[in-house]
């Protein structure tokens, strides 16, 4: 069984990552996908691409050893293409198309979820992107079950597949059900029974009857799994067949990490001639860290407490400081 951390926009960013391929250990995490790097009209900078993928500068991985995927968003193919390629020339270890985000700004300009309706379009971006990077460096989709329903759903994962995509995810659920539970595993066995590259099932997958049930009803072997990793940062461990839990003295300790890491306090590699490809202002860490709080609060009743203490709180010290007292 493969495992993915999923791409999460304003989430699983390099700290998140970071921490959560730490916690999981080397081999827990096949890999992990970037926050989609939108591209619209033209070919973007490299300190873009270090800004989303600083592990560009770490050989493509995370400080754990987990290699990144850089994902990129877009509906013109040539420039996705040439994107593709430079985040290539940049050491990115493979590339994912998305196919999947929701969102109204993105959808508007004809980006993410709003491609399902136009099969042939997913099918142009992805053989491009195909063309244009190295045969070694892999070329992967992630889409939803469709727009508002199920009818394009095999033409887009054909789509993907003739256009020489290495793998393919399915968020199992419509752009139109955004997030809403239940997500639809059992809708992925269809696919699974038409194509022949490996499919990642996704979405709502948080614990390990979870994960048994998804690849019953999806017949798909492989996962990708976004909240369940954040809220449960040892339900990988767990995924691997590790039975010891995670105990609340541990996961402070890696909660100080998230924050050092974010004030740049940490060593990391993530520098070109001596400056660093990451700022976070104070007021962006206190917001990421109670962010992961806040959704811990979900997995550990520890973190309630702790939340209630920190959540006035505007200092990094003073949370550092908190979080070592408890
Ligand atoms: C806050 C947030 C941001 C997301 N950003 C992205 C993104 O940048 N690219 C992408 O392909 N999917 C994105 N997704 C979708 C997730 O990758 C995943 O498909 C979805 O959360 C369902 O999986 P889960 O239930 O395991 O979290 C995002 C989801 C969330 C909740």
């Amino acid at each position: 069984m493969k495992i993915i951390l999923a791409p999460m926009e304003g989430l699983t960013d390099v700290y998140m990552r970071d921490v959560l391929t730490r916690i999981a250990g080397q081999n827990s995490f096949d890999w992990c996908v970037t926050e989609f790097i939108r591209v619209t009209n033209h070919l973007l900078p490299a300190h873009t691409f270090y800004q989303y993928c600083p592990e560009l500068l770490n050989n493509g991985r995370t400080l754990a050893g987990t290699p990144v995927h850089i994902q990129l968003l877009g509906s013109e193919p040539l420039l996705l293409a040439e994107n593709a390629a430079r985040a290539a020339d940049l050491g990115a270890v493979a590339i994912d198309l998305n196919f999947g985000c929701p969102a109204k700004t993105v959808n508007s300009h004809r980006g993410g979820a709003i491609l399902l309706e136009e099969p042939e379009t997913v099918h142009a971006i992805i053989a491009e992107v195909r063309k244009a990077v190295p045969r070694d460096i892999p070329v992967s989709a992630k889409m939803r079950l469709g727009v508002n329903d199920h009818s394009r759903m095999l033409d887009n994962a054909h789509a993907v597949e003739s256009a020489g995509a290495n793998w393919l995810t399915v968020h199992a659920r419509t752009k139109a059900d955004g997030y809403r539970p239940p997500a639809h595993w059992h809708v992925l066995s269809q696919i699974r029974q038409h194509i022949k590259i490996p499919i990642f099932a996704n979405g709502d997958i948080c614990n390990l009857n979870d994960a048994a049930k998804c690849r019953l009803d999806s017949q798909c072997d492989d996962l990708m799994i976004g909240r369940g990793a954040v809220i449960r940062p040892d339900f990988i461990r767990q995924l691997r067949g590790e039975s010891i839990e995670l105990t609340w003295a541990e996961l402070l300790k890696w909660q100080l990490v998230f924050l050092d890491g974010m004030r740049g306090i940490e060593d990391n590699p993530y520098h070109i001639d001596g400056k660093s490809v990451l700022k976070w202002s104070e007021q962006g860490v206190v917001g990421r860290y109670k962010q992961w709080l806040a959704m811990l609060t979900q997995g550990w009743p520890e973190a309630k407490l702790l939340f209630e203490q920190i959540k006035k709180e505007r200092q990094c010290e003073e949370i550092r400081r908190i979080i070592t007292e408890q």
